[in-house]
């Protein structure tokens, strides 16, 4: 394998064990602010994000590749309000789409196909994670300030389940 796409597979499981720790805070953020709706939405985020660094280990092995495991950065934001943490999350899954891009023109250069059918899943993931992180920021300055209303948001994030993505369940 190139050692730059190497390189940048090997520092995505790092980011996204970041993402993970990044959006735990997020969880523990709305947890003490009894939101418990979003506490667990962000904590299957949390989930997923793990995930995709074992999807990044996984090929990484499946190529005979070494993985080596950084130190994870401790999150160091914190909120003012119950947007905060929803605009700090789509300014991150930007950065993450931009890391993902970046390792697909280097696997792109390197002729590296495998690696850009590899990261076909990511490129469509992230389209939803930005998604979702600008909707849930509309739906917070929409109906953020109405307790009835942020009461019945919180409801609608309590319902969302795990799912292991499909990369990882047809691993
Ligand atoms: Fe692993 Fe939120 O991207």
């Amino acid at each position: 394998m190139d050692e730059k796409v190497y390189e940048l597979l090997n520092a995505q499981i790092n980011a996204e064990l970041y993402s993970a720790y990044l959006y735990m805070s997020f969880a523990d953020y709305y947890e003490e602010e009894g939101l418990d709706g979003y506490a667990n939405w962000y904590m299957i985020q949390a989930a997923e994000e793990r995930d995709h660094a074992l999807i990044f280990r996984n090929y990484l092995h499946d190529n005979g590749q070494h993985v080596s495991l950084g130190a994870i950065a401790q999150p160091d934001k914190t909120f003012e309000n119950h947007l905060d943490p929803l605009l700090a999350g789509l300014e991150h899954e930007k950065l993450v789409t931009s890391l993902i891009n970046a390792i697909y023109g280097a696997a792109s250069e390197a002729n590296d196909y495998r690696t850009m059918k590899f990261l076909d899943w990511f490129i469509d993931e992230q389209l939803e994670e930005e998604k979702n992180a600008e909707d849930m920021i509309t739906k917070m300055k929409l109906f953020g300030s109405d307790a009835r209303s942020l009461y019945e948001l919180n409801q609608e994030y309590a319902s969302r389940v795990y799912n292991t993505p499909s990369p990882l369940a047809n691993a």
